[in-house]
């Protein structure tokens, strides 16, 4: 890895990286934060990093075993994991490289926005904090850690000055993140942006700081920030002023469930059952004693309310029945092209037209129609906040696309868009009806399993009878 990380940090520095290196320092990475978090460049070519790495004497086997390259699916093939692609090393707290997160900088590269490391003997996605290695010394002395979404927004606070900054990488924070900031820091503060719905995200980090014996405590942004674009625009200063008055972190999961929550018998029975939730995911009989008491007392409730009866204790949480499904390859690509929408608004009218007209009725479709209405409404200003949008309140998936969306930059000239948003728009189809099919042969295979002769008649019949949403050919 270390070998690796060395390749990728030299390939940046050259003229092949030229465009790169040019990149990050045009969003603000300064040449010291490219230096100090190691950030590199994975070349375009398939095998580079083979390359160089099997005339360093390392094996294929190896090398797939370190996620660094993969096999093809069909014959015996092997391609370089990262391609075309800035490097951001994972380093553990030695700090030794574990594995790389790999971000896209060309424009209109149509691929993930970034590329991981795949779990390996050394690496598991979820047991890192990004940046820790540097961190550290600083939330020693301050006591506090402060624990933000993104590599990008990682970075940009150590330039800041905040330099007790460390990202959980996208993923909910895990028990294992928390744990590795035990013995460090007294105090964890969370970093939420403006339009991220705080209440899943509170609630699942408080019985994990519990566990770990820390404080914890919510920066909320302010409207259309992230923490990179809040400390570019405001500076560090206004950034610990926010974390002055950051509110307890069991305070702010109240007042969130107490927001979404009527006064009614069955608000107030809901707001019991997620407490209990909570409490459920904290298994020391003293420290969930202590929490059981801090949210009766802040509720005006009798802590015997909140006691778990010995079968609820090992109850699961609720099944995911009644939650939105996970955004998939077909939710990204409406969110790509929900981006490419809100940027360029030439492109609207393909989705007032006839997009709205054809396409299934489908949370997509609710979100399209939604951003198309509120920009019209309003261009200055559109209120596409996901509440506005008549989205399912707890689909954060989506309303993290449109929240993204609120704050990208052109990236077409005007002359260009229609024919790109068409592209995806018939890309986003053809995934639809792909994940369609899927979704058929599934349930044809079941009632084949079961014998059900006339299901399986049924589900081919429908199959067959599909419809696909015609695209408009031509300029307009
Ligand atoms: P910028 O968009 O360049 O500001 O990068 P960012 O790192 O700030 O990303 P963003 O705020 O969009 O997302 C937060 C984090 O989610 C990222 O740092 C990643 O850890 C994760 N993430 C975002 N997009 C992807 C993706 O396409 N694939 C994977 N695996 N993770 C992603
Ligand atoms: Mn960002």
């Amino acid at each position: 890895m270390k070998t690796a990380q060395e390749f990728y940090v030299a390939n940046l520095r050259t003229k092949e990286g030229q465009a790169a290196y040019a990149y990050l320092l045009d969003r603000g990475v300064s040449k010291d934060s490219i230096n100090s978090f190691g950030l590199g460049l994975a070349l375009p070519e398939w095998d580079r990093l083979a390359r160089y790495m099997e005339a360093k004497r390392f094996g294929k086997p190896l090398l797939l075993e370190a996620g660094l390259i993969r096999r093809a699916k069909t014959g015996d093939k092997y391609y370089d994991n990262f391609r075309n692609r800035i490097t951001f090393p994972i380093h553990d707290s030695f700090p030794r490289v574990l594995g790389f997160a790999a971000r896209t900088y060309v424009p209109g590269d149509e691929g993930a926005k970034y590329v991981n490391s795949p779990t390996t003997p050394i690496y598991e996605k979820g047991r890192q904090l990004y940046g820790f290695h540097l961190a550290r010394p600083h939330i020693k002395s301050g006591g506090v850690a402060f624990v933000v979404e993104g590599y990008l927004d990682a970075i940009t606070l150590h330039a800041g000055g905040v330099k007790a900054a460390v990202a959980a990488m996208g993923t909910a924070l895990t028990q294992t993140q928390v744990n590795s900031l035990k013995g460090t820091a007294k105090e964890v503060q969370l970093v939420f942006d403006a339009d991220q719905a705080g209440i899943e995200a509170s609630k699942r980090a408080l019985p994990l700081l519990y566990n770990a014996d820390l404080d914890g405590r919510v920066i909320s942004l302010p409207a259309g920030h992230d923490p990179d674009s809040f400390v570019r625009e405001y500076g560090s200063q206004a950034f610990y002023d926010l974390a002055d008055k950051a509110p307890d972190l069991a305070d702010y999961f109240i007042a969130r469930l107490l927001d979404t929550n009527a006064k009614t018998m069955t608000g107030q029975g809901r707001i019991v059952s997620e407490m209990k939730e909570v409490l459920r995911q904290v298994p020391d009989a003293v420290k969930g004693q202590f929490l059981r008491n801090k949210l009766a007392d802040r509720l005006g409730l009798s802590p015997e309310l909140l006691t778990l009866r010995e079968a609820e204790k090992f109850k699961r949480p609720p099944a995911a029945a009644n939650k939105p499904k996970p955004a998939d390859d077909y939710d990204r690509a409406a969110g790509e092209l929900l981006v490419f929408m809100m940027v360029h608004r030439e492109c609207l009218s393909l989705v007032d037209d006839w997009l709205i007209s054809v396409w299934p009725e489908d949370r997509t479709k609710i979100v399209l129609k939604g951003v198309a209405k509120a920009l019209k409404d309003n261009p200055d200003n559109p209120d596409v906040r996901p509440q506005g949008l008549g989205l399912d309140g707890d689909d954060h998936q989506m309303s993290a696309l449109v929240s993204r969306a609120a704050l990208s930059n052109r990236t077409y000239p005007a002359d260009q868009t229609m024919a790109k948003a068409k592209a995806m728009i018939v890309k986003l189809r053809d995934r639809g009806k792909k994940k369609k099919d899927e979704e058929f042969t599934k349930a044809i295979k079941l009632a084949e399993a079961m014998g059900d002769e006339e299901t399986v008649e049924k589900l081919l019949a429908a199959k067959r009878g599909q419809i696909d949403p015609a695209i408009p050919v031509g300029p307009r």
